[in-house]
């Protein structure tokens, strides 16, 4: 089992680029599935849960060629409809192919996700929507049994919560729905817009009418395309907190700062001093870290997936800060671990209290999720001594390269067997 070495404590200087987004990827590779046209993607990010999207694209039937960093997928010969657990269970977006397999053949067995760390995942939204487009489904044994024997129909929706894969699901299907469908009460990240974007480029007919709603009319062919995926929001947000942390000072390159307007000014009220272009942000930390409290929100709210990392930035605050986790009902797994590096954080229901004036500890440590783990690694970094990180593959899901590009910026960080 792999495990990273990091040596502390370190001042991050110099630059770093940013990887294509992760999460704007999957939903885009899922899309491909309405294709049978040649579509080349760039600026995949090179972490495993791309590499599972793209295992389960072929064992659909996708043929995908490699050429340095685009991938060239065709689908014309895809016949399967069949996502089994056995891909779905380590990669929750798999869930995503059910509304292109549906909208795209009528029919799709796909296997329930399953929990996770973070939270118990559960997709009734996905169903219950997809059922307004003339979706039949059962559950049976894990997996869900649908299909739409006359073809999905346009329809009206509103989505009773805020959800990312919902949406992304719904908005694939109504691509090839018969009429026109209104989406309303979508989430509205910048990799849902990304996903529009590719949708229209490849022919779909798509409007946002108002801020969370979309109007989505059926086309019977799409064209031939390629595109390039954005940057990655939450490794920018990530770095871009390793820097306040360690006093550093880095330019963060390939991001549109824009998308994360909300993360930079609460860096900003932190102390960190911030100055942006159309494509770079450079942070400068501060030596004094203030305290303030947050909860996570779905966009443009600050992002539960930088939760983790902005934890660690609080217990170096000059104050008590609280965060309350608003998304996942289990999303405080990194808490123990930061507890054990010598931080004094304190869970009352989905509020954590967030002592600080902390100096951690180096210590050996458990990863339990993609951005728990990173979160163990920013705490390490400014640990005087050797920290051991195990069950990194939590963090190869998400993060390209990110001890190559830590190292680079004057981090220590070993990958050892
Ligand atoms: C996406 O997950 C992201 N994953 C997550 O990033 C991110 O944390 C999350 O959105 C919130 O921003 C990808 O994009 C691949 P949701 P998703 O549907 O779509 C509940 C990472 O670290 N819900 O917006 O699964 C759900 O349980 C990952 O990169 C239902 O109850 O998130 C959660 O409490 C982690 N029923 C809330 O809604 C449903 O049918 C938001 O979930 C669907 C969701």
């Amino acid at each position: 089992m792999k495990k990273l070495e990091v040596f502390g404590v370190v001042k991050l200087k110099g630059q770093i680029t940013i990887s294509g987004s992760k999460n704007a990827s999957l939903p885009i590779l899922a899309a491909t599935l309405l294709s049978n046209k040649k579509i080349s993607l760039n600026n995949l990010p090179k972490v495993k849960d791309i590499e599972t999207m793209i295992s389960l694209l072929k064992s659909l039937g996708s043929i995908v060629e490699y050429n340095k960093k685009t991938i060239n997928i065709k689908n014309n010969k895809q016949v399967k409809t069949f996502a089994s657990y056995s891909l779905v269970k380590t990669m929750r977006a798999g869930i995503l192919v059910l509304g292109p397999l549906l909208a795209k053949f009528g029919k799709a067995k796909v296997s329930l996700p399953g929990g996770c760390a973070i939270g118990t995942r559960p997709v009734d939204i996905h169903l219950e929507a997809l059922s307004k487009l003339g979706v039949k489904y059962k559950i049976i044994q894990g997996y869900v049994h649908a299909n739409a024997p006359k073809g999905l129909i346009g329809a009206n929706i509103k989505f009773p919560k805020i959800s990312v894969g919902a949406t992304e699901n719904l908005i694939i299907a109504a691509c090839l729905a018969k009429g026109k469908t209104i989406l309303s009460n979508c989430a509205i990240e910048p990799e849902i817009k990304d996903l529009v974007n590719f949708l229209k480029k490849m022919g779909c007919n798509i409007k946002w009418t108002t801020k969370r709603t979309i109007k989505i009319k059926g086309v019977n062919t799409v064209n031939e395309l390629d595109y390039k995926v954005m940057a990655d929001r939450i490794e920018a947000g990530t770095y871009l907190i390793a820097a306040a942390l360690t006093e550093g000072n880095l330019k963060i390159r390939g991001i549109n700062p824009k998308i994360i307007n909300t993360e930079i000014n609460i860096l900003k009220k932190i102390g960190a001093k911030i100055t942006q272009k159309k494509n770079e942000i450079v942070i400068q930390g501060s030596k004094k870290i203030k305290n303030i409290n947050i909860k996570t929100a779905p966009y443009p709210g600050f992002p539960t997936d930088l939760q983790a990392q902005m934890m660690v930035l609080l217990c170096k605050a000059n104050k008590k800060s609280y965060i309350r986790e608003e998304i996942f009902e289990n999303r405080f797994m990194h808490v123990a671990e930061l507890n054990r590096m010598g931080a004094k954080i304190s869970i009352k229901g989905n509020k954590a209290t967030i002592q600080g004036n902390i100096k951690f500890k180096a210590a050996e440590l458990m990863a339990t999720d993609l951005r728990a783990s990173v979160s163990l690694i920013l705490a390490a970094i400014t640990s005087k001594g050797k920290s051991i990180i195990n069950r990194i593959y939590h963090l190869d899901r998400g993060y390209e390269d990110i001890e190559k590009k830590l190292n680079k910026v004057g981090a220590k960080i070993k990958r050892i067997n």
